[in-house]
C-alpha cells in the first residue's frame, strides 16, 4: 500500500505499547501533520524520509528484564526527536545517566514548579506552574550525557530535558492527554518550531491526493465495494467513485435485521450521491438461515455466511471485478501490527466479511490511514449528507445480537418499532448527537401487566444508550428522566406485544455494549 503513503511532510511515532500511542498521533494529525504508528521493532524501511520522530510510553520499566530495545542509530541525533515517558526513560537510562523506582507512584495532575528560563522553544509560550499529567513509576535521578533539565515538578527534577547539540527532546509527562493543559502548544512547538514541519496534512489535501493515486492504482478496472449504510463504507464509495466514476460497483445487502425503512432510505440517499449501488434484498434468505439460532456467536456466523454468499452471487454478476474495495481505518491497521500482536476482538467485529480466497480480487482500502474522525472530516470535505455521517455505529449482525434468543420476522418487526421511537425521540430531543450509540433490545421474557381490565402478558424491551470514543470502554449516559418517560409511555401505547420498558445502567467494561 505504498502508493497510500502521505507524500507531505510525515512524522514517526514509534510505539512501545502504551495505551496512550493512538492520542499522540491524533494530537498530531490534529495539527494537520500526517504521521504513522510503527512498532518500536520494525522501522519503516523509508525511515529516512520521516521529518521528525516521537517516542511513545509503555508498561514496560527500561530498569526489567523485559525493557524493549528500539535501534535508534538512524534517529537519535539526526533528526528531531520528542521522547515521551518511556521513551525518556529509555535515553536516560541507556544514554549515560541513571532510572530508579520512584518514592511514589506518579499518576494524575501535577504542575511544572520550574521550566529553564532559557527560552528553550519547546516550552515557548508554555509558563511556570502549568498543569501537566503524570502516569509512572519510575523516575529519571541522573540526566544523560549532555542532559540540559528544561522542566521540573515538585516531585520530579527531571520531568523534562534536551540533549545539548542534539533536536533531542525528553518529557516524562503525557502531552497528549488533554489533562496536560499545554499539551497541545508542547507539540506544536516540536513540530513548528523544532522539526520546522509544514502542516499540510487537510482533508482537501488527503482527497486530492487519494483520488490521483487511486486513479494510478486502479486504472480502467473495475471494483466491487459492499456498503452497509456507516460512514466508513460511504466514505470509501464516494472516494473511489470521484475517482473511477461507474468502474465502481457497490452492493447494498438488506438481511432482513437493519433499522426501520433503513434499506429503502439509504439506498435512495446512495442513489442520490450518484453512486453505481445495487441494492439487494436478500431478507429472508438471513432470515430463513437464522431460525432456531439462539447462540450468539452461532448468530454472527451464520450472517457471516450467508452475507458472503450473497456477496458473492452479486460480484459474480460483475464480470472482469479486479479489485474489493474496503471502508478499513487506521485502528484496523495499526492493530494488526500492534507491539502485541493482532487482537481477536477486532476481528470478530468487522461490519463486512472477506470474499473467499477463490475470487482472488486485489483489495482497495482507501481510509487505511485515517481515524475515525478524520473519515468523518473528509466524508463533509466531499459533500455528504451531514445526518449520515453523524450517525451511531451499527453492528455488522444488526438487530440479531439484540433479539436475544431465536430470531422470527414479528420479533424483528416489533424491535424495529421500539428502536425507531427511540431513535426519533433523540434526534427530536437533540439528544442523538450527544449519544455515542443507542438501541433497543428486545428480552426473551414476558413480563405480567395490565391493560384497562385486562391482565397482559407481554414482551419486555431494553433502551440502551452509551457515551464511547471508540466503543472498547462506555459509560451509560443519564438521559433525562422526562425524556425516559415520554420514550417508555410512546413504546407501550404503539407498539403492540410489548407491555414493559427498561433503561440499561450498566457501563463497559465489565458489561458490553451489545446485550449478545
Ligand atoms: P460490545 O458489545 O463488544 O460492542 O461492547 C462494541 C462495539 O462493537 C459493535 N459490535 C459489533 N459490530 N459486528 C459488528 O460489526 C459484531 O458482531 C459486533 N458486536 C458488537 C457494537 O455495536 C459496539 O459499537
Amino acid at each position: 500500500m505504498n502508493n497510500n503513503t502521505f507524500q507531505g511532510a510525515r512524522l514517526l511515532i514509534l510505539d512501545f505499547g502504551s495505551q496512550y500511542t493512538q492520542l499522540i498521533a491524533r494530537r498530531v494529525r490534529e495539527l494537520n501533520v500526517y504521521c504513522e504508528i510503527h512498532p518500536f521493532n520494525h522501522l519503516p524501511e523509508d525511515i529516512d524520509s520521516f521529518a521528525a520522530v516521537i517516542l511513545s510510553g509503555s508498561p514496560y520499566s527500561v530498569r526489567s528484564a523485559e525493557a524493549l530495545h528500539p535501534d535508534l542509530s538512524a534517529i537519535k541525533g539526526k533528526k528531531p526527536l520528542l521522547a515521551v515517558c518511556y521513551g525518556a526513560q529509555y535515553l536516560a537510562h541507556f544514554g549515560g545517566g541513571e532510572v530508579a523506582p520512584s518514592n511514589i507512584r506518579e499518576y494524575g495532575r501535577t504542575h511544572l514548579s520550574y521550566i529553564n528560563p532559557t527560552n528553550d522553544p519547546l516550552f515557548e509560550g508554555i509558563s511556570q506552574g502549568s498543569q501537566v499529567w503524570m502516569s509512572h513509576s519510575d523516575t529519571i535521578k541522573q540526566l544523560p550525557e549532555r542532559g540540559i533539565c528544561l522542566a521540573s515538578t515538585a516531585d520530579v527534577a527531571n520531568a523534562a530535558y534536551r540533549i545539548e547539540g542534539e533536536d533531542t527532546y525528553a518529557i516524562q509527562f503525557h502531552p497528549e492527554v488533554s489533562h496536560s493543559v499545554d499539551g497541545t502548544k508542547l507539540l506544536s512547538n516540536f513540530l513548528f518550531k523544532i522539526a520546522h514541519i509544514t502542516p499540510n496534512w487537510t482533508p482537501d489535501n488527503f482527497v486530492e491526493m487519494t483520488v490521483a493515486n487511486l486513479k494510478e492504482q486502479v486504472g480502467s478496472e473495475k471494483v466491487i465495494l459492499g456498503l452497509s449504510g456507516g460512514v466508513d463504507s460511504t466514505v470509501a464509495a464516494v472516494l473511489l467513485h470521484k475517482a473511477i466514476g461507474n468502474q465502481l460497483h457497490c452492493i447494498f445487502v438488506n438481511n432482513g435485521l437493519l433499522r426501520k425503512n433503513e434499506f429503502a432510505n439509504v439506498l435512495k440517499q446512495y442513489e442520490g450521491m450518484g453512486l453505481n449501488v445495487k441494492g439487494v434484498d436478500a431478507s429472508e434468505r438471513f432470515l430463513t438461515a437464522l431460525a432456531g439460532k439462539t447462540d450468539p456467536e452461532e448468530k454472527r456466523k451464520t450472517i457471516g455466511r450467508v452475507f458472503i454468499e450473497v456477496f458473492d452471487d452479486e460480484a459474480h454478476k460483475i464480470t472482469d471485478a479486479k479489485w474489493l474495495g474496503q471502508g478499513t481505518i487506521y485502528p484496523d491497521v495499526i492493530e494488526s501490527l500492534s507491539v502485541k500482536g493482532p487482537s481477536a476482538t477486532i476481528k470478530s467485529h468487522h461490519n463486512v466479511g472477506g470474499l473467499p480466497d477463490y475470487m482472488k480480487l486485489k483489495v482497495v482500502e482507501p481510509l487505511r490511514m485515517l481515524f475515525k474522525d478524520e473519515v468523518r472530516r473528509v466524508g463533509r470535505t466531499l459533500g455528504i449528507d451531514p445526518e449520515l455521517l453523524g450517525r451511531h455505529p451499527f453492528p455488522g449482525p444488526g438487530l440479531a445480537i439484540r433479539i436475544l434468543g431465536d430470531i422470527t420476522p414479528e420479533k424483528v418487526a416489533v424491535l424495529q418499532e421500539v428502536d425507531a421511537i427511540f431513535i426519533d425521540a433523540l434526534k427530536e430531543e437533540k439528544l442523538y448527537d450527544k449519544v455515542w450509540q443507542a438501541g433497543a433490545i428486545l428480552l426473551p421474557i414476558n413480563s405480567v401487566g395490565v391493560m384497562g381490565d385486562e391482565r397482559t402478558y407481554e414482551k419486555v424491551v431494553a433502551l440502551r444508550a452509551v457515551e464511547s470514543v471508540d466503543g472498547m470502554t462506555a459509560d451509560w449516559v443519564d438521559l433525562p428522566y422526562k425524556f425516559l418517560q415520554k420514550v417508555s409511555n410512546t413504546i407501550i401505547n404503539k407498539v403492540k406485544g410489548v407491555n414493559r420498558v427498561v433503561y440499561d445502567i450498566s457501563s463497559k467494561p465489565p458489561a458490553t455494549i451489545e446485550w449478545e
